[in-house]
């Protein structure tokens, strides 16, 4: 497979051409549940989750994006339900993490508002990159620290830093919308972007730069465009020729900014 590319095919059969063990790290969101439409396109998530399971490097990575429809009052569960076949194929369920969004509108009266997908973390093996995202702690400096209580029952207390960063929480927040997911209004052509930043935290985390990115339902191309600005290599695809053409358009652009940066 030519690296860098968006091939407008099934993501089986872009799969089939490609060598066992050759994806550092895959980020897709399938479609689910019907929740929009994608043409009547069919989606055969074992048959999927096998093939990724082949062409992921040993210690390779998937992050998989997925709600949850309700239908008469019953969530669908989707989401576990794709866990459990990612596990039966061999994957290790390495994470469940929560993507949330910050701006959602009400939309039950008998339920809290549903403000969240599930980013699962599959991994092949025990990963073989994490480089944790930090964030700032809310209280820095040095402070009398208790230290464990010793045989007397007495607390010491000793002067201790604390630090001014720690390791992420696996529930990340973004804005959605114009601006918060991008700023590429093209992309809005596509009913079911993720946001820029969502792509980019999971590559910072799961991979290193010349690593190789695939996003086997790329749509607008999210997670190429971000592989590229984040110096990764990319291979997309999707089934749909006006997402593809979406998808092109943003990396040519993306391409272009690099372009403008180092020249
Ligand atoms: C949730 S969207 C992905 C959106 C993407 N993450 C983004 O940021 O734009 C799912 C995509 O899967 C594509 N799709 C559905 N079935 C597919 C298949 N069998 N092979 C490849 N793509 C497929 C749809 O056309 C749709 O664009």
């Amino acid at each position: 497979m030519e690296l860098n590319t968006i091939y407008c095919d099934d993501c089986l059969n872009v799969m089939s051409k490609m060598d066992d063990n050759s994806i550092d790290l895959t980020i897709t969101s399938p479609p689910y549940d019907n929740l929009r439409n994608y043409k009547g396109y069919s989606f055969d998530c074992k048959a999927i989750a096998k093939e990724l399971y082949r062409i992921t490097k040993k210690g390779g990575v998937v992050i998989w994006v997925v709600g949850d429809k309700i239908v008469k009052g019953n969530k669908t569960l989707t989401s576990f339900k794709h866990a459990l076949i990612f596990q039966e194929v061999g994957f290790n369920v390495h994470d469940t993490m929560i993507y949330k969004k910050k701006n959602t509108p009400f939309m039950r009266s008998n339920a809290y508002t549903n403000c969240f997908e599930y980013m699962f973390v599959f991994s092949k093996g025990s990963p073989k990159t994490f480089n944790p995202l930090k964030e700032k702690t809310a209280r820095c400096g040095e402070e009398m620290l208790v230290c464990n209580k010793k045989a007397d029952g007495i607390n010491k207390k000793v002067l201790g830093k604390l630090n001014s960063e720690k390791t992420k929480t696996n529930i990340w927040e973004y804005a959605v919308g114009l601006g918060g997911t991008t700023n590429d209004k093209i992309a809005f052509k596509h009913p079911a972007t993720f946001p820029e930043k969502l792509a980019e935290d999971h590559i910072l985390s799961w991979s290193n730069e010349g690593d190789i990115i695939f996003d086997p339902m790329c749509g607008s191309g999210t997670t190429c465009k971000m592989a590229i600005l984040n110096n990764r290599n990319y291979i997309g695809c999707d089934i749909a020729q006006e997402y593809v053409d979406i998808a092109q358009e943003r990396i040519k652009n993306s391409t272009k900014q690099l372009k403008i940066k180092f020249n």
